[in-house]
């Protein structure tokens, strides 16, 4: 019996996570602030699927609450399996035009969180020699476009390292670099999805998919969707200086 723990499972990518989870029978616990819905997911997964589910209830950007999950991805005697580090959140502006307190908060939420809950599972998980942890980064992550950019570069690159670190104890981490995804991310962050060509759109049901296969490949990075998978590389290899000035980073390029 596998048990996940996946983080922002209210919504979006994470929801499609737990739900992916729950119909392969893994038993789940589930980390969000809205308690409503994650009381509600809870009803509607152990009913569907006969699975066990507990929730925790968590601001991830205070840091006292992140504690309360690190300590439970640590206990010995009730072992997680798989960790999915996936709660996140944009800003509409530009850095300078936010509150730094924002600016903070997203950082808090980005990178501490994962980084944290990273340490305690992957702990765990060495000590017993087998587990998975995915930590959800961004395409965005190869890009400079203002600070979501450079916490989504900052975890694949804390994602790789930390592979490397643990791979000869059995413990696999893997990256996922979802592009734009119909979720409730630009809707919350006021992001209006216009401009971005339809094409460029996944859907969270094929892209966590993906991403599974790719972790039961053992791969380190995960990027979904044939459009992505063409221009990632691309991005990987292109000068900073083209990233910085050229088209691409204008269409992701935070308000002003
Ligand atoms: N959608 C995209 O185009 C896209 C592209 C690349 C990467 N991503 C990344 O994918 C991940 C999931 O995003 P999504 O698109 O699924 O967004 P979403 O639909 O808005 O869902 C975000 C989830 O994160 C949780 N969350 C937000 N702030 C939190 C906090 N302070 N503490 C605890 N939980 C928090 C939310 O739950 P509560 O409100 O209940 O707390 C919700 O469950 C994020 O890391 C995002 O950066 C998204």
């Amino acid at each position: 019996m596998t048990t996940a723990l996946v983080t922002g499972a209210t919504a979006g990518i994470g929801k499609t996570f737990s739900e992916q989870l729950a119909q392969r029978g893994d038993d789940l616990i589930l980390v969000a602030r809205d308690e409503a819905r994650l009381g509600a997911l809870k009803t509607t997964l152990e009913d569907s699927y006969g699975i066990s589910v507990e929730v925790i209830p968590a601001d991830l950007a205070d840091r006292a609450q992140v504690q309360r999950v690190a300590d439970r991805l640590a206990e010995a005697s009730r072992p997680v399996d798989l960790l999915v580090n996936n709660a996140g959140f944009g800003l509409r502006k530009a850095f300078l035009r936010n509150p730094v307190e924002d600016e903070e908060r997203m950082l808090a939420v980005l990178v501490q969180a994962p980084v944290v809950l990273s340490h305690a599972a992957a702990g765990a998980m060495r000590e017993r020699g087998h587990g998975t942890i995915i930590n959800v980064a961004s395409v965005a992550g190869h890009l400079t476009s203002g600070t979501y950019a450079a916490a989504k570069s900052y975890l694949i690159a804390f994602s790789q390292g930390l592979a490397s670190e643990v791979e000869s104890s059995g413990v696999l981490v893997t990256v996922l670099c979802p592009g734009f995804t119909r979720t409730e991310f630009h809707e919350r962050a006021e992001i209006k999805g216009e401009a971005i060509p339809k094409f460029m759109w996944l859907q969270a049901d094929a892209l966590v998919r993906d991403c599974l296969r790719d972790v039961a490949r053992r791969k380190t990075i995960s990027v979904p969707g044939a459009q992505y998978k063409a221009i990632v590389p691309l991005l990987r290899i292109a000068p900073r200086r083209l990233l910085r000035n050229g088209k691409i980073v204008a269409k992701h390029r935070p308000n002003k």
